[in-house]
């Protein structure tokens, strides 16, 4: 079963505003979205934030690591630049101000835990504590949100803080393994890349109950094919081609 919305923003606003900030997150909700999927990982003294790459270099100038850097350094840095001159003033977002802002618009969220490499049970737990903390302070008309991740690692651990909180296991290509896989992490749902798809595949998540959900759809066709194979949602970069009805 798939209680969550079928089309959902890839990192805020897929290719239209600097990803994982807060302005993509606006540009998703004033284009008519209501459903997010969004990276979170720790700062060294274990502050969740929005972010993608454990490295800088991408999406934030310069040299360092997000995991060796201190929250209050990384929320001054200028996360917009890197996508146009325009958003020079965007910084990192804390993950505390995102859900807020998720919860008061009505906004769903995808979760998706994304530890820097050796951080993956700390990360998972950390993430999981606040979320439970914040789901009880800020009351919604979204859903609860989905934890995913890659690292099963990180879905135990969410799993062990904060059980009630479902989980989907990330994995980009099918793993012979999966089954044993997803009930490890006792995850609802499988989440996987589009392209490594089959038929076959899907039927096999499907038949055994599981949701699936594909990244990162930006086609309408492959959405329509991968949609009669069973999907039950999937995040996009393209929020000009998909909108909350595609069915
Ligand atoms: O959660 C789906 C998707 O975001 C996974 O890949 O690299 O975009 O985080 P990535
Ligand atoms: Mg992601």
């Amino acid at each position: 079963m798939w209680p969550y919305p079928k089309v959902v923003a890839h990192r805020g606003a897929g290719i239209f505003a600097p990803e994982n900030t807060l302005v993509a997150m606006q540009y998703g909700y004033e284009h008519g979205f209501r459903a997010v999927e969004f990276d979170v990982m720790l700062s060294k003294d274990r502050v969740p934030v929005l972010m993608h790459d454990p490295d800088f270099g991408r999406t934030i100038a310069g040299v360092g690591t997000v995991s060796s850097t201190f929250a209050r350094t990384l929320i001054e840095m200028d996360a917009g630049s890197w996508f146009d001159a325009r958003y020079a003033n965007v910084r990192v977002p804390l993950y505390e101000d995102i859900f807020k802002y998720c919860r008061e618009k009505g906004i769903w969220m995808n979760v998706e835990i994304k530890p820097a490499p050796g951080y993956e049970v700390e990360t998972g737990e950390v993430v999981a504590e606040l979320t439970q903390t914040w789901l009880q302070q800020f009351d919604s008309t979204a859903q609860a949100p989905l934890f995913s991740s890659f690292s099963e690692s990180a879905l135990m651990a969410a799993k062990r803080q904060a059980p009630d909180i479902p989980r989907g296991l990330l994995l980009d290509e099918f793993s012979p393994n999966w089954r044993v896989q997803i009930e490890k992490t006792g995850a609802i749902a499988l989440h996987t890349n589009q392209q490594h798809l089959t038929a076959n595949w899907a039927k096999q998540i499907k038949d055994r109950g599981f949701g699936l959900f594909c990244y990162t759809v930006n086609e309408v066709e492959r959405a329509h094919e991968i949609s009669s194979w069973g999907v039950d949602g999937f995040c996009t970069d393209r929020l000009d081609l998909f909108d909350a009805s595609f069915d």
